[in-house]
């Protein structure tokens, strides 16, 4: 195993009625203004602010509100975010939604008590921030991308054209409770759980290493995701699916599949660039993207393709060639894909333009130029090869 250092900093209120249950008493460790950050308002249709605005009352707590944070959030919210946070002298964020609003809070944390620019001192300068952010915390929504447990970000600058991650602030605590997710449109919710099964998928397909635990946890993760989202489409209401689902989310982007190796995350890198260009979803533009990345990778590496076709997938090598056998595992991948309904094409992705205007030749040409190459992954692909996908993801 390669060496590292395991802390996680979050603490887990996992459960129906979680956040009744302990989300006062976690409360209390702050002091009296609170920034409620939310998204599009989903949560004021569903009855999640309500309740958490009860919660928030009887803590005594004095509340100012941050929403209308985007998917895919961008560089501008961030700023917006943070110059509240100043203003109100906050003492905790409290982020209520999916990713994207808990990403953006986590900016906008580390943001808010930093002098310089965030983008520019990481991504610019190549400096981490030393000062502690504002404590943040995160009331779970929608699951899928984990967010809830690192204290990565993902943030859009839009003028840039970069959708990448930013080293920000771990919330202290999340709140993870199955029933909130039950209002997620279910395109989200399978999206969400592809996006779980990426995470497992990118990190399992880091460098060849020697045996290590983290590939058998992974291996577990990843059947245990697809087992699920396969119990969702029979009944989307399942409580136990869900909660699997959401715990599997968190595990995937904890860090324990991480511990003692290296990961690869291409996909993520392509997704995320499309993103920028296109702002579609990242759980669907995934589900394009990894059948045709993972074919050209299993030309190239298929050892450990042909383990995945035969652990998480359960096929046998018998009678196959380790070539075909790891390519029998990514069509099997790419059959799960269409089973769940999610798009498998560039062009069937929701986008802020018509797909025909943005995905021409020269925009795919701008994407896969502009994605980082990962050194770290099973097989190193070039920006060509990245680009000869994006074509045939189409
Ligand atoms: O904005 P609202 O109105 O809340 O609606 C949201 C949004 O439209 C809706 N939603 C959330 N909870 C709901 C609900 N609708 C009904 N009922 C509920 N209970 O769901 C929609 C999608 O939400 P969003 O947060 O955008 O989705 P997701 O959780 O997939 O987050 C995506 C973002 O996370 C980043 C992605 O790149 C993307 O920007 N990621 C963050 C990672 C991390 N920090 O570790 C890792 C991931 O790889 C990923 O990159
Ligand atoms: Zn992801």
């Amino acid at each position: 195993m390669e060496n590292f250092v395991y802390e996680y900093p979050t603490k887990v209120l996992f459960g129906k009625g979680a956040a009744k249950e302990h989300l006062g008493k976690a409360l209390g460790a702050y002091g009296p203004h609170v920034m409620l950050a939310y998204g599009g308002g989903s949560i004021r249709r569903n009855g999640i602010y309500d309740e958490i605005m009860e919660i928030l009352r009887a803590a005594d707590k004095t509340v100012t509100e941050f929403c209308g944070i985007m998917s895919n959030p961008t560089y501008t919210k961030v700023q917006e975010g943070a110059m509240l946070v100043r203003e109100k002298k906050i003492d905790l964020i409290l982020a209520v939604g999916g990713g994207s609003v808990i990403d953006c809070c986590k900016v906008v944390a580390a943001q808010a008590v930093l002098e310089e620019d965030i983008w520019d001192m990481e991504l610019v300068r190549h400096r981490l921030p030393m000062v502690p952010p504002i404590p943040m915390g995160a009331v779970v929504t929608a699951s899928g991308t984990g967010a809830e447990m690192n204290g990565g970000a993902v943030i859009t600058h839009e003028e840039k054209k970069i959708k990448t991650g930013i080293f920000a602030a771990a919330p202290h605590f999340a709140v993870l409770d199955p029933e909130y997710t039950m209002s997620v449109p279910f395109s989200q919710v399978i999206s969400g759980a592809f996006d779980t099964l990426s995470h497992a998928m990118e990190t399992y397909f880091g460098r060849a290493d020697r045996d290590n635990v983290s590939d058998d946890i992974a291996e577990a993760v990843m059947r245990s995701t697809i087992r699920n989202m396969r119990f969702l489409l029979q009944n989307p209401g399942d409580y136990t699916a869900r909660s699997n689902l959401m715990w599997d989310s968190a595990m995937a982007e904890n860090g324990i599949l991480k511990c003692g190796r290296v990961t690869d995350f291409q996909a993520h890198q392509i997704e995320h660039q499309l993103g920028a260009y296109t702002d579609c979803s990242h759980g669907q533009g995934l589900a394009v993207l990894h059948p045709h990345l993972y074919r050209v990778m299993c030309e190239k590496a298929p050892e450990k393709f042909a383990r995945f076709a035969a652990n998480v997938w359960g096929i046998s090598g018998e009678g196959r060639t380790e070539q075909e056998l790891a390519a029998a595992g990514v069509e099997a991948l790419a059959e799960f894909i269409v089973k769940c309904g999610l798009p498998v094409r560039l062009r069937d992705l929701r986008m802020k333009e018509e797909p025909e205007k943005l995905l021409t030749d020269s925009m795919l040409r701008e994407i896969s130029d502009s994605c980082n190459l990962i050194q770290t992954g099973q097989a190193q692909l070039t920006h060509e090869e990245l680009f000869e996908i994006l074509v045939k993801s189409l």
